[in-house]
């Protein structure tokens, strides 16, 4: 990386010597200018909050005191920055679609990709999984009540945040999540308010449709955080209730739940992680009707409508600071300060991992093991007290680049729950760019190739729709 010119630190100090710190980390003086302008905001919204009494907040000393603590406080938050600490980590949030989500140290920072291909992934789960327009019986109707359509039913594995779980929440439930957002401003005072926001979406209607989410993560950080975020965004979500209560109900509710598991080792914790709770579609059954599908010895992430993931997936050379520059793909800020567990999957014995998968190994590339492993997982079809459980209809994965998307849409269509109704042309595999609904400008198709619109992959025709660096894989079966 160049030094920065001194010219350049000396321009950025004499405008203010906060300034000059974030330069360090910006590399740019509009990038300074708008990070000092967010660090302000900040401690003026967490000394507000810590206000003294009012009776005494015109007291010229208290003022001044009050002054002098919020220039140490901003002072403080440059140092850090000046760092290379990650904006989102000092400011304790991100922007995620309308959602604001909780950032802390140890948990992955959800990236703008993300949330560019989540949300293109909720307008096809809309067309793939149409909502029931049929509206609920009125309590007062002679007709028997309407049976409710079964809840759609997505498992998030490697939440961290809770990110994509939480933002498929919003943009699923509800007819139009937009219309139903509140405006930044409300939404501003709801979460930097003191007291609870409020718990209420808009609520049963029709139209709107009920959830069961669950994700998953090793880490019991980032399950801590993902818990804290549905609270943190609750204005923003359908309303929340147990699996129990949506067997009753027939409104746009969310289950929305986050638990503990390592997906790459078997374990009855596994088992019990992946097993999707049965809720009973009839509003007329007892809740005694919804249980936990009792789970199979051996882990299945069969009978979900939808798994995303967005797993580990940069291998041990393209992250370590030891290689030379044009291997090390990753950032030094991430580096430095974003979990590894997040990024680079472990070195497991891959046999154990891929058993069914044919002729198709990650053996060269052990960074697409946890690819391997779901698809195994969400291929195995799965017994339980209510009968066999099919595989997902919708597969979604991020991935690190164009040559590793191509490498899963390897390893899905060595699967026969993919590769046959593929075959039979009923389901469709598509790589997605970093912005999967905005096509590539002109001089970007014309440029370096890249933008290619499909790419052939063991003699099939694979679209690849959008702008920038490959970013996802979508797979659909019927
Ligand atoms: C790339 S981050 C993705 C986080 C989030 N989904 C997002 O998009 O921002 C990968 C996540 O996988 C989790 N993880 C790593 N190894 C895991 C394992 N063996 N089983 C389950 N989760 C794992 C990490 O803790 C991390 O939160």
């Amino acid at each position: 990386m160049p030094r920065l010119p001194f010219s350049l630190i000396r321009r950025a100090h004499s405008i203010s010597p906060n300034l000059s710190l974030l330069l360090l980390a910006t590399r740019s003086i509009p990038l300074a200018k708008a990070e000092l302008r967010w660090l302000r905001d900040h401690v003026a919204v967490e000394t507000d909050s810590s206000k003294p009494s009012p009776c005494n907040g015109d007291d010229p000393d208290i003022l001044g005191v009050q002054r002098f603590a919020r220039a140490v406080r901003l002072r403080r938050l440059c140092k850090r920055r000046s760092k290379g600490e990650p904006l989102q980590y000092i400011l304790g949030t991100q922007p995620f679609w309308p959602l604001e989500i909780l950032c802390r140290k140890g948990v992955l920072i959800p990236r703008q990709e993300t949330e560019a291909s989540t949300h293109f992934l909720a307008s096809r789960l809309n067309t793939i999984f149409p909502r029931a327009e049929s509206s609920p019986s009125s309590p007062s109707s002679a007709s028997p009540p309407a049976p409710a359509a079964a809840p759609l039913k997505i498992l998030d594995i490697c939440t961290g945040t809770g990110c994509i779980s939480l933002l498929l929440a919003h943009l699923l439930a509800n007819k139009s999540p937009s219309s139903n957002s509140p405006s930044p401003e409300e939404a501003e005072t709801a979460t930097h308010s003191t007291q609870t926001p409020p718990t209420s979406g808009p609520g049963p209607g029709p139209g709107n449709r009920q959830l069961i989410i669950r994700g998953i993560d090793i880490s019991p950080r980032a399950i801590s955080l993902a818990r804290k975020n549905i609270l943190h965004n609750s204005h923003l979500l359908p309303p929340i209730s147990t699996s129990v209560s949506l067997a009753k109900s027939s409104g746009g509710e969310a289950a929305i739940s986050f638990r503990k598991a390592d997906i790459l080792i078997p374990s009855p914790n596994l088992s019990w992680c992946l097993s999707p709770p049965r809720i009973s579609p009839s509003p007329s059954t007892p809740s005694s009707a919804f249980s936990s599908a009792s789970p199979s010895s051996s882990p299945a992430a069969s009978g979900w409508d939808v798994v995303t993931a967005n797993p580990p997936y940069i291998s041990p050379p393209s992250f370590s600071s030891s290689s030379s520059i044009t291997t090390s793909k990753t950032a030094r800020s991430v580096r430095n300060w974003e979990p590894k567990l997040a990024l680079v999957p472990p070195a497991v014995p891959i046999s154990s991992n891929i058993s069914s998968l044919g002729n198709c190994s990650c053996e060269k590339h052990p960074e697409d093991i946890f690819y391997a492993r779901i698809l195994h997982l969400a291929a195995s079809s799965s017994s339980s007290s209510y009968g066999d459980q099919q595989p997902p209809r919708v597969i979604f994965f991020e991935v690190g680049d164009l040559a590793q998307a191509i490498r899963v849409v390897e390893l899905a269509l060595c699967h026969e729950a993919w590769r046959g109704s593929f075959t039979t042309g009923t389901g469709r595999i598509e790589v997605w760019r970093d912005v999967p609904d905005m096509a590539p400008s002109q001089e970007q198709a014309e440029g370096s190739g890249e933008e290619e619109p499909s790419v052939t992959v063991q003699g099939r025709e694979i679209p690849v729709l959008g702008t920038g660096e490959g970013r996802s894989v979508f797979i659909q079966r019927y």
